[in-house]
């Protein structure tokens, strides 16, 4: 039986903030497809009086079409060390062309309030429905981050890590830690 253990979301904002520089999951589902990617840029905050997370998704990751189709996603934090496949298949591979949630090993559990599943092996889990979503406007960012991040080059394909990105803030209606 899966247990979860509630928590405030803002008593362990630090542990959380920490841990997204060190790198984090963003887990979609459209239909019976639950797909994972590694993010590492992002925040958890306070907007609208509610707590937030917000995420950045390229245009161009799969993961940017299953936030349309069903715009809630789980985040799945480690909470120690794991299996690195995991950071590799769900950073390194598309959803596209690859099931990584089979591919990795991950073991699904239910979502609480939203239709996504957390993740036992990445255990605390926040869970987002998306209230507001924008296309970057790259004119308005300074010269040295264009340069650095968004370099447009026109040959490449997708998946270049060019291309601008979608924000989308998720309201967080439930935070636990699964074991
Ligand atoms: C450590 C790490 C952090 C990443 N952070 C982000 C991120 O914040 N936003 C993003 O769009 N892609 C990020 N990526 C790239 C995606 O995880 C990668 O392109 C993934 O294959 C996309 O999967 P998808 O096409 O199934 O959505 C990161 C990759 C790694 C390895």
């Amino acid at each position: 039986m899966v247990d979860r253990e509630h928590f405030d979301v803002f008593d362990r904002s630090g542990d959380i903030v920490k841990a997204i520089s060190e790198c984090v999951f963003l887990t979609t589902r459209s239909g019976e497809k639950v797909n994972t990617m590694a993010i590492e840029w992002g925040t958890i905050g306070n907007l609208w009086a509610k707590p937030v997370f917000i995420a950045f998704v390229r245009s161009s990751r799969f993961t940017r079409r299953m936030l349309d189709e069903n715009p809630e996603f789980t985040v799945n934090i480690p909470t120690g060390p794991y299996d690195r496949k995991i950071f590799k298949v769900c950073g390194g591979k598309s959803g596209r062309d690859t099931d990584k949630v089979s591919e990795a090993g991950l073991t699904l559990t239910e979502g609480e309030k939203i239709g996504v599943p957390g993740i036992m092996q990445l255990p605390m889990t926040l869970e987002c429905k998306v209230i507001y979503r924008q296309e970057q406007d790259v004119s308005l960012i300074p010269d040295d981050i264009k340069g650095r991040f968004y370099p447009h080059r026109s040959d490449r394909d997708h998946d270049t890590d060019e291309d601008d990105h979608v924000m989308y803030i998720g309201e967080i209606v439930s935070s636990y830690v699964l074991s």
